[in-house]
């Protein structure tokens, strides 16, 4: 996720390198911690069999990082082999430039925080957990490594065209929020759910919430809120997909919905196709 502005945010922003990053400084994490950590692993653990997609599945039984918090040089030298990814270490949220230069270059940026025991079931910022359980598992996954990569170039440019807002509701749509249809029926891919435990069988298995076939304009023109569940998701057939609708260029995509009010998070267009 990024953030407008590194004001009022929960980290410690003073020591970092002018790219934002710090180092993990592993030995400093309390005993509490690594056992909160654990707590939160054993309870998405247990849900991901049912709700995440096979790629996920997969990539978290190879990782298996459910008794600590991870060292971040430990994962890296797996994700150097698999997709030339790596994870860096960072205070917090990130300015927008910031965080898809990143992305760019294929580094994913991970909180080094854990939350307050408090914060079990609910939190508003990501930390180390929601960045790390979330996100890592998906970078070991080629295509989706791919598009990652893609939208952190395409953040650039869409910083020069003044698009921003556009393009980070296709970030949340997706890699936040993004769910996936297979041969095992509806499964969650976006991080933001697969690091939720009461939003992972919300988003499957509630009557509530829309579930919209994957639409890049629509997408691009949908709000979202950050402080509720999803009212709606959007569906992909396959992370080729994903990678495929993106791949053309957005400048035309950003003239065209320059001028048009955007739609609220739960509305139904004649033009959707629903799923799920
Ligand atoms: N194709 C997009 C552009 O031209 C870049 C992009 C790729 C954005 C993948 C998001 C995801 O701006
Ligand atoms: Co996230």
């Amino acid at each position: 996720m990024t953030g407008e502005t590194t004001h009022n945010l929960r980290g410690d922003y003073a020591g970092m390198r002018p790219d934002y990053t710090v180092d993990q400084a592993w030995s400093a994490y309390s005993p509490e911690e690594h056992a909160l950590w654990r707590r939160l692993y054993a309870r998405q653990a247990a849900l991901v069999p049912r709700y995440a997609c096979r790629e996920f599945i997969d990539s978290l039984a190879a990782l298996d990082f459910g008794a600590a918090i991870p060292r971040f040089d430990e994962v890296n030298a797996k994700l150097a082999r698999a997709t030339n990814w790596r994870i860096v270490a960072v205070p917090g949220l990130l300015p927008d430039r910031v965080f898809f230069e990143h992305l760019a270059n294929r580094r994913f940026p991970v909180t080094v925080w854990l939350r307050k025991p408090e914060e079990f079931d609910y939190i508003v910022e990501p930390d180390v957990f929601h960045d790390f359980f979330g996100h890592v598992p998906l970078l070991f996954d080629p295509v989706f490594a791919d598009y990652l990569q893609a939208y952190g170039r395409g953040g650039l440019k869409a910083d020069a065209l003044g698009a921003i807002e556009m393009l980070s509701r296709l970030y949340w749509y997706t890699v936040e929020f993004g769910l996936i249809e297979t041969a095992q029926g509806l499964r969650a891919y976006g991080a933001g759910i697969l690091s939720s435990g009461g939003e992972l069988p919300y988003c499957i298995e509630s009557a509530e919430p829309l579930r919209i076939r994957f639409d890049l304009l629509r997408i691009m023109r949908t709000r979202y809120k950050i402080d509720t569940f999803q009212e709606s998701y959007f569906v992909i057939g396959g992370f080729h997909e994903l990678f495929d609708a993106t791949a053309p260029d957005f400048t035309p995509h950003y003239a065209a919905l320059a001028g048009l009010e955007p739609h609220a998070p739960r509305t139904v267009l004649p033009t959707d196709r629903l799923a799920g």
